[in-house]
């Protein structure tokens, strides 16, 4: 992408509605704009960056099972009525009506629909397990949107839903996706914890919430903090075989959000030193809540003794858009954010010194060229603005790498390579900088 014909509105000054340092980033950076409370467009370079962890969600949730669809935003009244949470649910629920005064809402979650999707079609033992997930904005009217896309009223989720023909089956669902969530969180760059939580207006008996420790964070949370060193489960986890001894790890520790902390065992399980009391994000969240929709709306299956019973269901959402608020909260400096690979909107980005002249031109072409036929992603910043502003600009905005071309350089046949992480430059001709940042890098 040349940065001439992208659209990357940074702001100089330091929005003075933003509160906590991702919202003032996400602004200055120019990935959102604010169009109502808690409603953001997502400017292009946002969107890049939403759409790789959108992607590393959905790689995740295939590789433990699960199946992508989409629903809609729009759900009819009468079905949150069958579950009886059309009433229960308060002024969160945007409400509206179709011109034949049908009444609708804009999904705040998806229970219900899935369920009665489910129900059509799926009648035997024989079709489970099955894990249905979707991205889909979801609308709550918070009473205090804050923080930008941390608390938003219109937001992007991930939401999957499991079925199962009994409990023990559910509960294997269940491990299938906390593992894929500790996956899931670690190749953002992020440690997310996973805590024993209340389950609020979803229900259920079972709930943990992946936390992110942050200072700026929402939930109160209280946990040893050796559960920080757990190994997180390669790639190549058998999905197919017992993860208990992994969920075992991971539970034994203790972690617990506030409304479910019990304080005699946290202080009989851990020790003085080890006692960590902070706030956190909470990112994610799993349920099980066996059949508190499929018991009233009718989901039944028939088991291996041909009697019909409710699936056990759960559900497991990931949140998407806030992720990037906590990607930021995890990962910037002075200068900017510093994105993780995995998540960069763009993998390097070019820096023309001297933008017109011949031979800086020419090696940024060739370097653009180059990068983009490695699959680097670069974003080649041809504008005609001064050194200084590209570089305060580069390292606003995160990139991995920055590669610096000038015509000092050049005489003498080198550019300048930075690595935005650790701030190491390095000189060398552009040939090397290029097999560098060639295709095997990370
Ligand atoms: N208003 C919001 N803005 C952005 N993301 C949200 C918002 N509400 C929930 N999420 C994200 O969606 C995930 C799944 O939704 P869930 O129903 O568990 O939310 P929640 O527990 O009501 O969230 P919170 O306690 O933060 O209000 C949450 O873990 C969170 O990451
Ligand atoms: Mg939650």
């Amino acid at each position: 992408m040349r940065l001439s014909r992208f659209l990357l509105p940074v702001l100089k000054e330091t929005p003075a509605e933003a509160q906590i340092v991702s919202h003032r980033l996400m602004l200055r950076a120019g990935m959102i704009r604010q169009e109502a409370a808690g409603i953001y467009a997502w400017l292009p370079l946002g969107f890049r960056v939403l759409k790789k962890i959108e992607q590393i969600v959905r790689e995740e949730m295939d590789r433990a099972g699960g199946v992508e669809m989409l629903m809609p935003t729009l759900q009819l009244a009468d079905l949150w009525r069958e579950s009886g949470r059309y009433d229960a649910y308060g002024p969160e629920m945007l409400r509206l009506k179709d011109r034949h005064e049908r009444e609708l809402l804009y999904g705040p979650t998806n229970e219900e629909m899935i369920t009665e999707i489910f129900r059509a079609y799926v009648k035997s033992y024989k079709s489970l397990p099955l894990n249905l997930y979707h991205m889909q904005w979801k609308f709550r009217d918070e009473q205090r949107p804050r923080f930008g896309v941390m608390r938003g009223r219109e937001f992007l989720m991930k939401d999957a839903y499991s079925f199962d023909v009994d409990e023990a089956a559910a509960k294997r669902t269940y491990q299938r996706m906390f593992v894929a969530y500790l996956r899931i969180y670690s190749r953002m760059g992020l440690r997310a914890i996973p805590m024993r939580a209340e389950t609020g207006p979803i229900g259920g008996d079972l709930s943990h919430e992946l936390i992110v420790l942050a200072e700026t964070g929402e939930s109160v949370v209280f946990c040893d903090k050796r559960v920080l060193d757990l190994p997180i489960p390669d790639a190549d986890v058998d999905y197919q075989g017992d993860l208990t001894p992994i969920i075992d790890q991971w539970t034994s520790v203790y972690a617990a959000t506030e409304d479910v902390h019990d304080a005699a065992r946290y202080e009989a399980e851990v020790a003085e030193g080890d006692r960590t009391e902070t706030r956190g994000i909470e990112v994610g969240q799993l349920f099980f809540f066996g059949d508190k929709y499929s018991a009233p709306m009718k989901a039944t299956i028939t088991g291996p003794d041909g009697v019909d019973r409710p699936a056990q269901m759960g559900s497991y959402g990931v949140g998407v858009s806030r992720l990037l608020g906590a990607i930021i909260e995890a990962s910037h400096d002075e200068a900017g954010i510093v994105w993780p690979e995995a998540v960069a909107p763009f993998g390097v980005g070019i820096i023309n010194l001297r933008q017109g002249d011949a031979e800086c031109d020419a090696a940024c072409e060739t370097a653009y060229a180059a990068l983009a036929k490695a699959g680097r992603d670069p974003l080649y910043d041809d504008t005609d603005e001064r050194g200084g502003g590209k570089f305060a600009k580069m390292d606003l905005i995160g990139l991995p790498w920055q590669l610096i071309i000038g015509p000092k350089g050049l005489k003498d046949g080198v550019v300048e390579l930075k690595h935005r992480g650790s701030g190491e430059r390095e000189t060398l001709p552009l040939g090397e900088a290029l097999t560098k940042l060639g295709p095997g890098r990370p």
